[in-house]
């Protein structure tokens, strides 16, 4: 049977005609022997209707839900009282007289229903992820994805960029995450890197004269896995020569504006906000601040400075900081919710999580040690009122803009919880966070690395920096940030073979020999011409997601992992054959 219309199609105006639908059974009900069918293809639903007087060949009670069928029928009104409005094809129904069976489906795991299935364990939904992707509302985070992606190709192609595209199979190259490694089976014991993103061969392109070069590009990273985290990925890379920050702010800008636009009828802003990091830190405490609500940190080390409050004169003395942030009406707290924030606090590298309710009068542990003229300061300086709630942090300036700003986040969760305020998932709030340092604590080592990665350029006003006081120095790196999600980033990179050396070996003190080995091919490559360039990559996983309105990046990813890394449809990883491995001259120690 071939089909002449879709499922979403037919309406009172094909009435009289005979049609043919193709599809899978969404739902049926039997009325007295006549069997109602709502028949569902990719793009929509249509109600046919199959009557016991008519010999379709098959026992009508031997067809089930998510059966694939097709019918062949006449196109009928229906009845006023049977019209279903939310429908477009809810004015007819197709009187059947020929039917194809072409499968049988057995009973799902799960209802497919939307809301149904959103109650299901995700790792049901995973194993059988060909009937999740059967929802109308995971085709439609597909189609959105579909959709982005021709914007994107569209708009790059606009601006004069050329597709390029780059190997998976690369070299070991410390960007930062760890690393997916290949064995060479042509080279025993050596290993290939997947590529954790484009980053050294679109520089390659860039001395190689493409001057504008783009790829939507599969990026593979060993991380652990978070919500907005897959060790598999996609990026929307870009790099481009002869350019300064400002044109990638425009092309970005500009792409943002028609994805918002063409897939969510939505007039974004510009220019965007721009934020240096020393000001997002400072005043939000995060390098990917949340703008949709006010609440900012401030620094409150003057009003201290010769406190009784051993902890908060102590911290001053040796040169931290205290900050104080006033969360509004959130003095009705409760005990269990503070000691949470201060837990949390805590794991951020926090002493304590000092706090002032004013609740009639100030209620806080450490109001003993305030004399009158801190108080009034703190009052005028907070603007606090009835039914504030102010927290301090009081240690080094990085922790304690962290701790402020994880407990920023969470407070206004507790805010939102209590209905005091509404935060619109529909206000987007864009903003570069600009002027990042060249180098930045690692979380987890506690040793300084590059901020962004090796081939960022320092800030003009910086170079001296980079011989007296590195940790200091700023980059010309940027962010693009949206409601605290870091959608993409980037940076001027450093053409000059000196300058690089010189980050490379005394900045970031990588030893000589591991820059030949791992960066030989760069230094040598900017010896023969590397034109001034820069560029960004952009979350394309991340931007679908919200322009998809998921949660998660795995629901705009047809197939993706789990937090542990597995693919529970095919169970991947898995295990090889021993062949395999002594081919590859490998044992395991499993
Ligand atoms: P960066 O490492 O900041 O920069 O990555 C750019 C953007 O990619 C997204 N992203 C991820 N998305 C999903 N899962 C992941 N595991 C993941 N990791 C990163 C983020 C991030 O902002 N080569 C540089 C870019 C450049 O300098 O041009 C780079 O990869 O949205
Ligand atoms: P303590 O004197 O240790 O009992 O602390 C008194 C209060 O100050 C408690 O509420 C602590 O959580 C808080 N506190 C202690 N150290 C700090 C700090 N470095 N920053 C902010 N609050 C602190």
């Amino acid at each position: 049977m071939k089909r002449t219309h879709h499922c979403c199609q037919l309406t009172k105006t094909n009435a009289g005609e005979t049609v043919s639908l193709i599809g899978w059974i969404d739902s049926m009900r039997d009325h007295g022997g006549v069997l109602f069918i709502d028949l569902r293809d990719r793009n929509g639903l249509t109600q046919i209707v199959l009557h016991p007087s008519t010999d379709y060949g098959i026992e009508l009670n031997s067809l089930k839900p998510e059966s694939v069928i097709g019918a062949t029928g006449e196109v009928l009104p229906r009845s006023d009282e049977t019209v279903n409005e939310k429908l477009h094809t809810g004015t007819i129904e197709v009187h059947v007289k020929e039917l194809v069976v072409y499968n049988i489906s057995d009973t799902p795991p799960f209802p497919l229903e939307d809301e149904k299935a959103q109650k299901v364990q995700e790792d049901l939904r995973l194993k059988y992820r060909y009937l999740d992707l059967r929802r109308p509302s995971m085709l439609q985070a597909l189609t959105v994805r579909h959709k982005a992606s021709k914007i994107v190709h569209q708009h790059m192609d606009e601006s004069g960029f050329l597709e390029v595209e780059t190997p998976y199979l690369f070299k070991s190259s410390p960007e930062g995450a760890r690393e997916f490694l290949v064995p060479s089976r042509l080279n025993p014991t050596e290993f290939y890197a997947l590529s954790q993103s484009p980053q050294q061969m679109k520089q390659m392109l860039m001395v190689a004269g493409v001057e504008k070069y783009y790829q939507i590009a599969r990026c593979f990273r060993d991380e652990d896995l978070r919500a907005d985290r897959q060790p598999e990925f996609t990026q929307i890379d870009i790099e481009a020569s002869f350019i300064e920050r400002e044109d990638i702010y425009e092309l970005i800008e500009g792409l943002i504006v028609k994805l918002w636009k063409d897939i969510k009828g939505i007039d974004i802003p510009q220019p965007f906000l721009k934020l240096t990091y020393e000001d997002a830190m400072n005043r939000f405490g995060s390098d990917k601040p949340d703008m949709r609500f006010p609440f900012e940190i401030q620094d409150v080390g003057e009003i201290f400075a010769s406190s009784d409050f051993k902890v908060f004169k102590s911290v001053v003395d040796s040169g931290g900081v205290i900050k104080a942030i006033n969360m509004k009406g959130l003095a009705d707290i409760t005990q269990g919710e503070i000691k949470a924030l201060e837990d949390t606090a805590k794991s951020l590298g926090a002493k304590g999580l000092a706090f002032i309710k004013v609740e009639g009068e100030w209620k806080s542990p450490i109001l003993k040690f305030f004399s009158e003229d801190e108080k009034k300061a703190l009052e005028k300086a907070l603007e606090m009122e009835e039914g504030d709630l102010i927290f301090f942090a009081a240690t080094e300036w990085d922790t304690a803009c962290t701790i402020l700003g994880r407990v920023r986040l969470d407070s206004v969760a507790l805010l939102e919880k209590r209905g005091k305020i509404t935060i619109d998932p529909e206000n987007y709030k864009f903003l570069w966070v600009i002027d990042f340092p060249l180098m930045l604590k690692d979380e987890v080592t506690g040793k300084f690395a590059a901020a962004h990665h090796p081939f960022t350029a320092p800030h003009d006003d910086d170079i001296e920096l980079l011989s007296t006081d590195p940790k200091k120095a700023r980059s010309k790196a940027y962010d693009c940030v949206l409601n605290g999600v870091e959608l993409g980033g980037g940076s001027i990179r450093i053409h000059d073979m000196t300058l690089q050396k010189t980050v490379f070996e005394n900045v970031l003190q990588i030893p000589e020999d591991v820059v030949q080995t791992r960066f030989g091919y760069m230094l040598e490559a900017f010896k023969y011409g590397a034109p001034p360039h820069g560029g960004i990559a952009m979350g394309f996983d991340r931007m679908v997601a919200i322009l998809a309105d998921k949660e998660a990046i795995r629901d705009v990813i047809a197939f993706p992992k789990t937090q542990r890394g597995q693919d529970l449809m095919s169970m991947a990883p898995g295990p090889v054959e021993p062949k395999q491995l002594k081919d590859l001259k490998i044992t395991t120690l499993g």
